[in-house]
């Protein structure tokens, strides 16, 4: 900047001003975009350190999942990006107990938080770390931006996306003997062949290893279907031969009111 011999000060003042403001304008921004990264890596390892019987190593885990999507471009982080995750953090729960649903997330979420004996994919490492967050890259940033990224139908390889379905995916390999799942009698259509459920879990179900698929259709007073519905026929047909179906209209208040009580074994909920 010239500054004209007559206004020397008030020029210089403001030059210093000026640079001053650019100062604290790149420290703010500085310091908000690596809060975004700190942030979900802070959230995500607390989460992972929390995780009962902790048997990961968070910042290997932490690696293997910001590999996936970092640098990339927001749409075009395919399912198999999350590979080498689900190889740091497998699924291997007792495969016995494992609980699917599908629309009843509140009800089943409270069900296993109070009785210890079925598995879904929330009380897991991966989906409890990740639950309820937001996450994308961006082509030529090694950041993690938990703002401005896609939702689940912007498009169709978002990194949320992706790595849900993926996790949905091997969570569902691992299954064996009797699965059950939680659908929800107060809708029209409680299997929904396009739903998380329907188009991925449900096709991993192998015969021999999985026996049988218990449904458990959460009614309430007003409940608009039961077991005949046809959808559930449409499940059915789904499923791999040699495994059996069977279909148990339960309220709500029963689930919630066999949860609360300690005394009574999971097996005589439904
Ligand atoms: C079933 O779906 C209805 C409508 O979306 C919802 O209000 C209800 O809470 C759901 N029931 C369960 C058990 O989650
Ligand atoms: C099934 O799920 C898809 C995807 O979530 C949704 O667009 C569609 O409306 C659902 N169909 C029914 C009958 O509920
Ligand atoms: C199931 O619902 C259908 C109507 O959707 C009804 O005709 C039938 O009686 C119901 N079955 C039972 C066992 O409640
Ligand atoms: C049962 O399922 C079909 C879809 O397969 C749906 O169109 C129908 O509305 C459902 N019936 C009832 C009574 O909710």
């Amino acid at each position: 900047m010239e500054c004209a011999q007559r206004r020397r000060r008030r020029c210089l003042f403001l030059s210093v001003a000026v640079i001053i403001i650019i100062i604290v304008v790149a420290v703010v921004l500085g310091l908000t975009l690596r809060k975004e990264t700190d942030g979900l890596k802070t959230t995500f390892i607390a989460r992972c350190e929390a995780f009962k019987g902790k048997r990961y190593d968070c910042q290997t885990v932490w690696g293997a999942f910001e590999q996936a999507y970092v640098g990339q471009d927001r749409c075009k982080v395919p399912m198999e990006a999350y590979d080498p995750l689900i190889a740091a953090a497998p699924f291997k729960h007792a495969c016995n107990r494992m609980m699917f649903w599908s629309k009843t997330k509140y009800v089943v979420h409270d069900f296993t938080e109070k009785k210890d004996c079925f598995t879904t994919m929330q009380d897991t490492l991966l989906g409890s770390v990740l639950h309820s967050l937001k996450w994308c890259g961006k082509e030529g940033s090694s950041e993690t931006f938990t703002t401005g990224c896609p939702g689940w139908t912007d498009c169709e390889n978002n990194p949320v996306r992706s790595f849900w379905l993926k996790a949905s995916a091997a969570f569902a390999d691992n299954a064996c003997d009797d699965v059950t799942a939680m659908l929800n009698g107060s809708i029209t259509t409680p299997f929904n062949s396009s739903s998380i459920f329907g188009s991925i879990e449900v096709k991993r179900f192998k015969s021999p290893s999985v026996k049988s698929l218990t449904v458990v259709l959460v009614t309430e007073k007003n409940s608009v279907t039961n077991c005949t519905n046809a959808s559930l026929k449409d499940l059915q047909k789904e499923l791999d031969k040699g495994i059996k179906y069977n279909c148990k209209e339960v309220t709500e208040a029963q689930i919630q009111e066999c949860s609360s009580d300690p005394e009574k074994p999971c097996s005589s909920c439904w």
